[in-house]
């Protein structure tokens, strides 16, 4: 993360003697990003991480493409969808992936984990579409929300507790690379620039430590190459006194995005948020129109020769097309044009303001959609666009 954060307790001098009421040093965990390179943090565990006390037998956690999809400008119809499955991990259904990127939908009819999860593949961008919950981590408590990105770096063990009521949709991004905020946004020493769409003071870290002292079983589900393995320790992964670093979760409300307009047609990297290996990823959010007296609001056709698009409608009226509820993606594939549909150009013309929010990925690599997403293909999209 872009700036340094601190919970808890720590020795004044890292790498040195650090002890326990009963004498015995705290064991120190370095977690460093892109080998010693990257941003890090320093943990300090009550008990050793290292300490496995069974493994139990691994879980297939993967998603098959779905052969045979082709070039398809495809309308994934989602909103129906209640859940998805029993819990958090069982829950997740992605929906479309390539060797940089995977994104799908997560209902999970249980609310509460009652095991620790860690990816180890890659970073995770949850966005809660609906729910609200904490998440416990080894860097502390963090309060979630309807609205907010929740990026969760690689090897963090967390658990999520969500409330039970009301609906729960997430979406889930999982990033080979690491999930970072906009580099051009950023000055030379990381801090974000006046022009960027939001600050520092948006994003929200652990605020509180939530330290788990008790012995007893703990198992911690690790996602590796595709596969879940079963790690049992007797102790708490979230034996943390104390850390401090550039490296830990934090979340961005969507309304906390502010807008770039302009006289004309805006293109879509004034919505980018993140970046990462391989992809970005866009907010639309409320805004103001273009305001040159003969401004088309609604965006040109156009040609993405090298990427391929996803949108995520998340709230409001998308004026640009047809036939899309909250909870649909559209995936504009790289080699064919995409743009409004029918009667949408006209219509925006006039208009003053957008309510809409979506959240859009695109990708420099193809997606695949996988088997999982079958049964949301809207069989009728590719011709959308045709007027009889
Ligand atoms: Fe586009």
């Amino acid at each position: 993360m872009a700036y340094y954060h601190r919970l808890g307790k720590i020795p004044p001098k890292r790498h040195t003697q650090f002890r326990q009421p009963d004498g015995s040093l705290y064991k120190e965990e370095l977690v460093s990003s892109k080998g010693f390179s990257g941003i890090y943090s320093n943990l300090y565990h009550i008990y050793n991480p290292n300490s496995v006390r069974s493994i139990g037998t691994p879980k297939p956690f993967d998603w098959k493409i779905a052969e045979g999809h082709g070039l398809n400008q495809t309308h994934l119809k989602t909103a129906g969808v209640e859940t998805t499955g029993e819990d958090y991990l069982s829950a997740r259904r992605m929906l479309m992936k390539n060797n940089d990127v995977m994104m799908g939908i997560c209902s999970p009819k249980r609310r509460k984990m009652d095991s620790y999860f860690k990816n180890a593949d890659g970073d995770e961008l949850i966005y809660i579409h609906d729910g609200k919950g904490v998440l416990y981590s080894q860097f502390g408590k963090l309060e979630v929300e309807k609205g907010d990105y929740v990026v969760i770096p690689r090897t963090t063990i967390y658990r999520f507790e969500f409330e039970e009521e009301g609906p729960l949709r997430l979406l889930i991004i999982e990033s080979h690379g690491p999930i970072e905020t906009v580099k051009r946004y950023r000055n030379e020493v990381g801090q974000l620039l006046e022009h960027s769409p939001y600050c520092e003071r948006d994003i929200r870290p652990p605020h509180e430590l939530h330290i788990e002292e008790e012995k007893g079983e703990y198992l911690v589900q690790i996602k590796k190459q595709g596969v879940l393995h079963q790690y049992s320790y007797d102790h708490s992964p979230l034996d943390i006194v104390g850390w401090d670093g550039y490296l830990y979760p934090y979340a961005l409300s969507i309304y906390d995005f502010e807008p770039i307009t302009g006289r004309i047609h805006q293109p879509p990297p004034v919505h980018q948020t993140f970046q990462a290996w391989g992809f970005v990823i866009c907010s639309f959010v409320p805004r103001l129109f273009d305001y040159h007296p003969l401004a088309i609001p609604a965006p040109y056709n156009h040609s993405n020769i090298d990427s391929d698009e996803v949108l995520y409608y998340a709230e409001g009226e998308f004026m640009s097309r047809k036939g899309i509820d909250r909870g649909s993606f559209t995936i504009h594939m790289g080699g064919l044009p995409h743009g409004p549909h029918p009667g949408t150009v006209e219509k925006s013309i006039g208009a003053k303001s957008t309510e809409e929010y979506a959240v859009m990925l695109d990708t420099f690599r193809p997606l695949q959609i996988t088997t999982d997403a079958l049964e949301f293909v809207d069989k009728d999209y590719p011709m959308s666009w045709t007027e009889d």
